[in-house]
């Protein structure tokens, strides 16, 4: 006898969401739950509850911060309406009670003033300020939405395999995440980079995000945090280890191509 259950759609890039393959490709939240809270221990003497997610996409972090606690709240800010439409629908209302913890604010992050005890800039985010005015100007201001004593999270990428055009590409079940950088201009820092999405019938989406970015060093960043006025910057290398502290990094990270996270706290006053 036929069966009459109709063929399960496969994925392609006909039906496939672009913010959904993103979350899964790209970001971990819970990972970088986890790293708030060790960090909260080790330079914290208050626990921390309010976390602000600046260019927050999907708030998927700020939905996961909510989450991992009672006493957690979050605020996410984007520019962008349709993302923060996706982030409502998909990351804020399935939390159900917990939602009035988490508030969603479409603005450029320089308009938003809404204080946290963290500020959480991920994904390169801050890397659309291409001059040392616009990036100074950024922290400022984010220190300034910083209740006293409180910490921003920047995160970068860098290293020789980073300074050409390159491709990355990972399988994820059903689908392969591709990254490519398409170009790095030495002069300036000016990278342009796409993420396209490839199924497994064949079909891609291409330039599912874009971005025209600046490449920022490590210590240009610090330097920058400090004229901000932040009292101290410190820097953790993702590795296969964890997070490893930048005085014990040498022995654990690839320096080729190294992704990490620049924690600068605002002070103890
Ligand atoms: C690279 S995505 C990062 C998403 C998420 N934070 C993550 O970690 O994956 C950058 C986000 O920043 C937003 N964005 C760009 N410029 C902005 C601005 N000036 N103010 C607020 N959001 C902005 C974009 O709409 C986009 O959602």
């Amino acid at each position: 006898m036929a069966s009459r259950r109709k063929p399960t759609a496969s994925l392609n890039a006909r039906n496939a969401d672009r913010h959904a393959l993103y979350e899964i490709a790209v970001q971990r939240p819970e990972v970088m739950v986890g790293f708030i809270e060790d960090l909260a221990d080790h330079v914290w003497d208050r626990p921390v509850t309010t976390l602000r997610e600046d260019f927050c996409g999907t708030a998927n972090l700020a939905s996961a911060w909510v989450c991992s606690g009672t006493d957690r709240w979050a605020i996410g800010v984007d520019n962008n309406a349709e993302v923060l439409d996706w982030a409502e629908r998909h990351n804020r209302t399935p939390l159900g009670d917990r939602a009035e913890r988490l508030r969603l604010i479409e603005a450029d992050v320089m308009q938003a003033r809404a204080r946290a005890d963290v500020v959480a800039a991920l994904n390169f985010s801050p890397w659309i300020y291409h001059d040392r005015t616009s990036m100074l100007a950024y922290l400022r201001h984010a220190r300034q939405c910083l209740k006293t004593g409180g910490m921003l999270i920047l995160d970068a990428f860098g290293g020789p395999g980073s300074m050409v055009p390159c491709e990355d590409e990972r399988p994820f079940g059903d689908f392969d995440y591709m990254w490519q950088q398409v170009s790095f201009d030495p002069t300036t820092h000016r990278i342009v980079c796409h993420i396209h999405f490839r199924f497994r019938n064949g079909t891609m989406m291409r330039k599912a995000f874009e971005y025209d970015w600046r490449m920022w060093s490590l210590p240009e960043l610090r330097e920058l945090l400090a004229e901000a006025g932040f009292a101290q910057s410190d820097v953790y290398f993702e590795s296969e280890e964890g997070f490893i502290h930048e005085v014990e990094a040498a022995e654990a990270v690839d320096f080729d191509a190294w992704v990490a996270y620049v924690v600068a706290l605002r002070d103890q006053e």
